[in-house]
Order: structure tokens, then C-alpha cells, then sequence
């Protein structure tokens, strides 16, 4: 690894921010965690301790839960008008804008990634996701219907529907896009007019608790919005088993979305989920090979991997297999992999240890098995969680390479004959969460749009992702639809409400 770097200093604010514990946010204040407890949140270029947060557990959650149903129940918010709860939610969009480096900053910090994406990449799309949102609050409609009821002849009836927040609402989210992640959540939720309870991964809290700050700035009334971090397993888990939550949101892994599932129970809370994948990317002979090999390479090292959508596992007809493989494995070795503060890096750290040994384990049971490395392959460098991009042929369908999410830079290039042999393959993988096809043919592309089972499909393209476009997973890849007019299904109830005139 390249020890001279030429990270950018630290934004003031953002050494502020850091200089102190950082607290919870609950019913408006800021307040330590009932224990006193605080937890660790590291840099995982270099593994020191980048800011030491309070560790919410479940005497907090129970807390942050009463302070969003007295919110709910008994506050300003719910007598806002629609047009009054856009404004708030656009005014957070604008603070967040004006904040753009600072948020760029923290985020590179502490999730690792390229400060120079995370300002073209991650802020704005949360400020759009926030402004997409803003406009939903004052087009949540209902309809008005014609009854026929046989039983009462004669009689005459007004019926409508009435779309209502469904509540007190948990997010649980993950540390891959830790702002991003915040505004999909806590955007639709807001439009809808319902309280919440988010809880950021205990890995990057820190952005998703400075956007707690803009969102009281902004003039949200207190309690509307609840922040706790904590681990998983005792918040996290306090959160999903909640009795007096209506409903969680969770993405991360399958395992814990099942976890959440199971949590829910109790009260039957409504549940969304998004969660992991191993999206097929599909590269025909008669794609613009040209374009397709930085296409198939930004599938998968865009945020080093840690996307539930990237494209690991790489399909290539015959005749272009060798080309678009070593076009790709080229592409990697230019990768310039370093601390996410160095605008010349465009590969940083794993977000943890614990994610760079996950993704070692997989590529050390990739070996055993018999695939082999085109490039990369190993971890790189001797501090910070950074791994090599990597390229794996000789791959087959039942390796767990193949089968399971490495959410790491890797890739499994797989050749195929035709659409008979790739499409069963494509589809061979309990995650359903995104596919790609790349072809100039412009029926077949759309016939394997129809074919493919995910939930996102691209062609000629990869990883566009839209405020307006809905995403989520088919399979095990999760429940419902996040962005665009669908997400603001899981945070609404509708109401049937039935006249005699
Ligand atoms: P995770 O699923 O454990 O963590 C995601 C969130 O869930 C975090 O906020 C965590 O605190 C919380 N959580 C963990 N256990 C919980 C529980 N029992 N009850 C309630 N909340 C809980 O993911 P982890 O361990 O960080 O990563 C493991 C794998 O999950 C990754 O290698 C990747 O394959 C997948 N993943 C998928 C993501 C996606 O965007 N779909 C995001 C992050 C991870
Ligand atoms: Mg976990």
C-alpha cells in the first residue's frame, strides 16, 4: 500500500463533532444513554477510534418509543398540514445540502469510502431522496367509491378511503450507506406523517446522528424523529420486539431480517425489509463490449462491494469471455485503493475487521474449491480493513462464492453458451434483489428483463438507482419497495369510511 497519502483536512465542524461523545436523540434533547455507556465507532483506514457515541440499549429504546407516541399521539405534528410537513422535510433537504462537505466528510470517516464519492454520490442523492419526498406529503390520497351493498336495497351511500401514517415507526438500517440509507427511511416515513425510532448501524452512527442535529434545526417538532444508537443485537433487537411499535423498516442481512420477522410477532407489527443479494450482471456477444467491461467493473467495486445490489456474479456468452474478463481484471489493477480522505483514492477500507475477515473467509473457500484469481485475491496492505478488488474464474454454481453474498470487491465471471444455459443460472440464487443485461438486441434485452427474478432490472447500464424509482427484492432479498410512490405504501394504513346519506 501507498504510504503517502495526501488526505484532505479535516472540515472544522466535523473535528468539532468529533471532539466530544457524541449523545442520542430523544423527544428534542440530547441525552447520554440511561446507562452512561458509550461505544466506539472507528476509521476503518487505519482502525483507530474515530468518535466515541452512547450505546442505547433497551431502557433508551423504551424511552425513544414514548417520546415518538406522545409525538404521534399528542403533539403539533399530526395536526401540521400536509403542506407544512413538505416544507420540513425540503428545509431538511436545504440544511443538509448546505452541509455537503461536512456530511462527505464523516461518512468517508467512518464507512470508509471515497470522500469524492460520497460528495457527488451519497449526500445528493439523500438531499433528492429528501426533496422527492417533500412533494409526496401533499399527494397522499384516497378514493372515493361506488358501493352496491345487495343487502340494503334502496339504500344510498358516500364511501371513501383514507390513507393515514401507520405510526410509531422503527428503521433499522446499515452501515454500507450510512446517510443514504437514513434519508430512504426517514423520508417516506416523514411524507406519511408518522413518528420514528432509527437506529444507525453501531459501525457509522455518526452521520445519521449529525443529521439528527439539521432535522431539529430545521424545526421538526420533538419526538418526531427519535435517533438511537446501539448494537444490533440489544437495541436493534429492543426495537424489532417492541409492543408499542407499529411497524419496522430493516435493511441489512437475510439472517437478521429473518431475526426482525420473528421479533414482530409479538404485536404483529408491519414489517418491510430489504436485504442482501448476488445480482447476475449478463454480458452477451452482441453487447458494446467497450462500454459494458467499466459497466461490469462499477457493478462491482463501487463502494468496494458493500452494495446489496452489486453485480457478483458475472455471466459472459462465449467468444467475449477472455476479453471482457481481462478488461475487467485490467480495470481492478488500476483501482488506486487507499484512506477515503485522499481525493486521488478510488477504492477505501471495508467498513470493519469483521466484514475484511468475512470477505477473506469467502475468498479462501473460493480457493479451496478450485476457483482461481485473475487478479487481486488477498488483503491489502498492513492497517485499515482494505481488501484487493478481485476477479474469480473457475467458479461453479454450487460454490459458496456463487451462492452467497460476499459484499466485498469480488466478482465471479462465469462463461455461458446461451440464453437456455444463462438465464436458469441467473435466476439459480435465493436473492432476487437486482440483475443486468447487457446486449444490443433490443428485444431480447427486454424479453430477459421479463425473465429475470429481481426486483431491479438494468440494461446497458448498472447501479442507477433514482428518488423516484421504486427498490427493493424479489425472494429472500426482502418485503416491499423503498423510493418512488411504493415506499410510501409501507408507511400508510387505509381506511375504508362508509356514509348513509
Ligand atoms: P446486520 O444485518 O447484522 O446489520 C444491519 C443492521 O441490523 C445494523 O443496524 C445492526 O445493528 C442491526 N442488527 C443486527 N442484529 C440485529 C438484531 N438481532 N435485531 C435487530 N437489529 C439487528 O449486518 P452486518 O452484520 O453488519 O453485515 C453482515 C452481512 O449482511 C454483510 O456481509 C452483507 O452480506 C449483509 N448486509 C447487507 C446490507 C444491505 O444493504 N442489504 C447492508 C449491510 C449488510
Ligand atoms: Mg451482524
Amino acid at each position: 500500500m501507498n504510504t503517502t497519502t495526501a488526505e484532505i483536512p479535516m472540515h472544522q465542524q466535523v473535528q468539532t463533532f468529533l471532539s466530544a461523545p457524541r449523545k442520542m436523540l430523544i423527544g428534542g434533547r440530547w441525552i447520554d444513554a440511561a446507562s452512561g455507556k458509550t461505544f466506539p465507532t472507528y476509521n476503518p483506514a487505519t482502525g483507530d477510534v474515530l468518535a466515541n457515541v452512547a450505546e442505547g440499549t433497551h431502557t433508551d429504546v423504551d424511552r425513544a418509543v414514548s417520546a415518538a407516541r406522545n409525538a404521534f399521539e399528542n403533539g403539533p405534528w399530526r395536526k401540521l398540514t400536509a403542506s407544512e410537513r413538505g416544507r420540513l422535510i425540503w428545509k431538511l433537504a436545504d440544511l443538509l445540502e448546505a452541509h455537503l462537505e461536512e456530511f462527505a466528510q464523516l461518512e468517508s470517516l467512518d464507512n470508509g469510502k471515497p470522500v469524492g464519492v460520497a460528495r457527488v454520490a451519497d449526500v445528493p442523492l439523500a438531499v433528492d431522496l429528501f426533496r422527492y419526498m417533500a412533494g409526496w406529503a401533499t399527494k397522499i390520497e384516497g378514493n372515493t367509491i361506488p358501493i352496491s351493498v345487495p343487502y340494503t336495497p334502496g339504500a344510498q351511500y358516500l364511501a371513501y378511503t383514507l390513507r393515514e401514517p401507520v405510526g410509531v415507526v422503527a428503521q433499522i438500517i446499515p452501515w454500507n450507506f450510512p446517510l443514504l440509507m437514513a434519508a430512504w427511511k426517514l423520508g417516506p416515513a416523514l411524507a406519511a406523517g408518522c413518528t420514528i425510532v432509527l437506529k444507525p448501524a453501531e459501525q457509522t452512527p455518526l452521520s445519521a446522528l449529525r443529521l439528527g442535529e439539521l432535522i431539529c434545526e430545521a424545526g421538526f417538532p420533538d419526538g418526531v424523529v427519535n435517533i438511537v444508537p446501539g448494537y444490533g443485537e440489544t437495541a436493534g433487537a429492543a426495537l424489532a420486539a417492541h409492543p408499542d411499535i407499529d411497524k419496522v423498516a430493516f435493511t441489512g442481512s437475510t439472517e437478521v431480517g429473518k431475526l426482525i420477522l420473528g421479533a414482530a410477532t409479538g404485536n404483529l407489527k408491519k414489517v418491510s425489509l430489504e436485504l442482501g443479494g448476488k445480482s447476475p450482471n449478463i454480458v452477451c456477444k452482441d453487447a458494446d463490449v467497450a462500454a459494458s467491461i467499466p459497466g461490469v467493473s462499477s457493478a462491482i467495486f463501487f463502494n468496494h462491494g458493500q452494495c446489496c445490489c452489486a453485480g457478483s456474479r458475472l455471466f459472459v456468452e462465449k467468444g467475449i469471455f477472455d476479453k471482457v474478463v481481462d478488461g475487467v481484471a485490467e480495470d481492478a489493477k488500476k483501482i488506486k485503493v487507499g484512506p477515503g480522505m485522499d481525493l486521488s483514492t478510488q477504492m477505501g477500507p471495508l467498513v470493519s475487521d469483521e466484514q475484511q475477515r468475512r470477505v477473506l473467509s469467502y475468498l479462501d473457500s473460493g480457493f479451496s474449491e478450485g476457483a482461481k484469481a485473475v487478479v487481486g485475491g488477498r488483503k491489502f496492505g498492513d492497517k485499515g480493513y482494505f481488501v484487493e478488488p478481485t476477479v474469480l474464474v473457475d467458479t461453479t454454481q454450487n460454490m459458496k462464492v456463487m451462492q452467497e453474498e460476499i459484499f466485498g470487491p469480488v466478482v465471479c465471471a462465469v462463461p455461458f453458451t446461451d440464453l437456455e444455459e444463462v438465464l436458469p443460472a441467473a435466476n439459480d440464487s435465493v436473492y432476487g434483489l437486482a440483475a443486468a443485461v447487457w446486449t444490443r438486441d433490443l428485444s431480447k434485452a427486454h424479453r430477459i428483463a421479463a425473465h429475470l427474478r429481481a426486483g431491479t432490472v438494468w440494461i446497458n447500464c448498472y447501479n442507477i438507482l433514482d428518488a423516484a424509482l421504486p427498490f427493493g427484492g424479489y425472494k429472500q432479498s426482502g418485503w416491499g419497495r423503498e423510493m418512488g410512490h411504493d415506499a410510501l405504501e409501507l408507511y400508510t394504513e387505509v381506511k375504508a369510511v362508509t356514509v348513509r346519506l
